[in-house]
């Protein structure tokens, strides 16, 4: 709204994130007792359960659209699950309690406990096909950079766009063989590759947001993050487009009889319609995006980040929480 004095208002209104948060920082909390201790399914049922916990005290009625998985498989949070208090606006959530449950395990760096919400019907559903290809970079790469190119022909025009030479720009993509072809591509073009050993949602969120590291990133990773990575995406006005990447016929045809288009560049708005987004992330372990949680005396510090597109808001959030309420000194060890 232009008020008289012709500034751009904005009028307030709620930002579910900011309550979204106390779910990601209690299932970031609840993954400690399993950092580096070898049990990814431990870690990934702890954040579970603190999350499910956490949302069903937030005024919303939420469906689980990205989840753990089919409802036989996953006892919680499954696809289809509603969650929150049934009260307040219906949105659509995709959850991931711990994106980087082997980073948790093995006690590396960058996992993080996410969930993004919108407005009811708005994300694509797709989970009938685990993966998908991406592409994630900032403003400069709308109307730049394309799926459809090469990927040398990507990084040259975004680095025009950028106004820095191709040998600085940093192109994260997951450690992964499938993406062997690809690493070559970007490093004939004459850039460097920062190989991700998971997480490719903060890898996303680190390649368009203004301080991030990364210039680009790329190549194939699971279709829920794809989603979930464009809700972060809108709050920051960069580019993400992605392409379906089935491993079998099988699950092609599973997509094409769930409605999914193959060959198809989904953009920012198919993946996600409108700008009612939200995203929020609690750091597990330390990383680019944010902190990991971390013990300081009597007290547990979060780092969280807090996006919403409509207001194009990007919060960063440390809670202490004490530790008395939370963990008991055998859970905490090592913290
Ligand atoms: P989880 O920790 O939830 O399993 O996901 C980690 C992750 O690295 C994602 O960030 C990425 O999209 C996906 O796995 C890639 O899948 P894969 O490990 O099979 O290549």
């Amino acid at each position: 709204m232009t008020t008289e004095t012709g500034t751009l208002f904005l009028h307030p209104d709620r930002n579910l994130a900011l309550e979204l948060v106390r779910a990601t920082e209690a299932a970031a909390i609840r993954a400690v007792p399993f950092i580096g201790r070898g049990d990814k399914n431990g870690a990934d049922g702890a954040a579970v359960d603190a999350m499910r916990k956490f949302l069903g005290t937030v005024n919303f009625d939420g469906v689980v659209v990205i989840g753990e998985g089919e409802k036989d498989e996953a006892p919680m949070l499954f696809n289809g699950e509603h969650v929150g208090n049934g009260r307040g606006p219906a949105c659509d959530i995709a959850v991931d309690p711990i994106d980087g449950t082997s980073l948790t395990a093995s006690g590396r760096r960058n996992a993080i406990s996410m969930i993004a919400a919108a407005d009811r019907g708005a994300m694509l559903d797709a989970h009938t096909v685990f993966y998908m290809e991406k592409i994630v970079t900032g403003p400069e790469g709308i109307g730049v950079v394309d799926l459809r190119q090469s990927v040398a022909e990507n990084i040259q025009k975004l680095a025009k766009a950028k106004g820095k030479p191709v040998s600085e720009m940093s192109i994260g993509i997951l450690d992964r063989p499938r993406h062997e072809g690809l690493i070559e591509e970007i490093r004939a073009a004459g850039a460097g590759t920062r190989l991700l050993l998971d997480g490719d949602v903060a890898g996303g969120i680190d390649a368009a947001s203004y301080e991030g590291r990364l210039d680009m990133c790329i190549g194939i990773g699971g279709s829920p993050e794809g989603v979930a990575t464009a809700c972060a995406i809108k709050a920051l006005g960069g580019l993400i487009q992605t392409r379906l990447a089935p491993k079998t016929d099988e699950e092609k045809q599973k997509g094409l009889d769930a409605g999914l288009k193959f060959d198809h560049v989904y953009s920012a708005d198919e993946l996600v319609k409108g700008d009612n987004t939200f995203f929020v992330a609690t750091g597990v372990t330390d990383g680019n995006l944010v902190g990991g949680v971390r013990r300081k005396g009597p007290i547990i510090r979060t780092e969280s980040i807090v996006l919403r597109a409509r207001s194009g808001t990007i919060r960063r959030i440390t809670a202490d929480h004490l530790v008395e309420k939370w963990l008991d000194d055998n859970e905490l060890a090592g913290l």
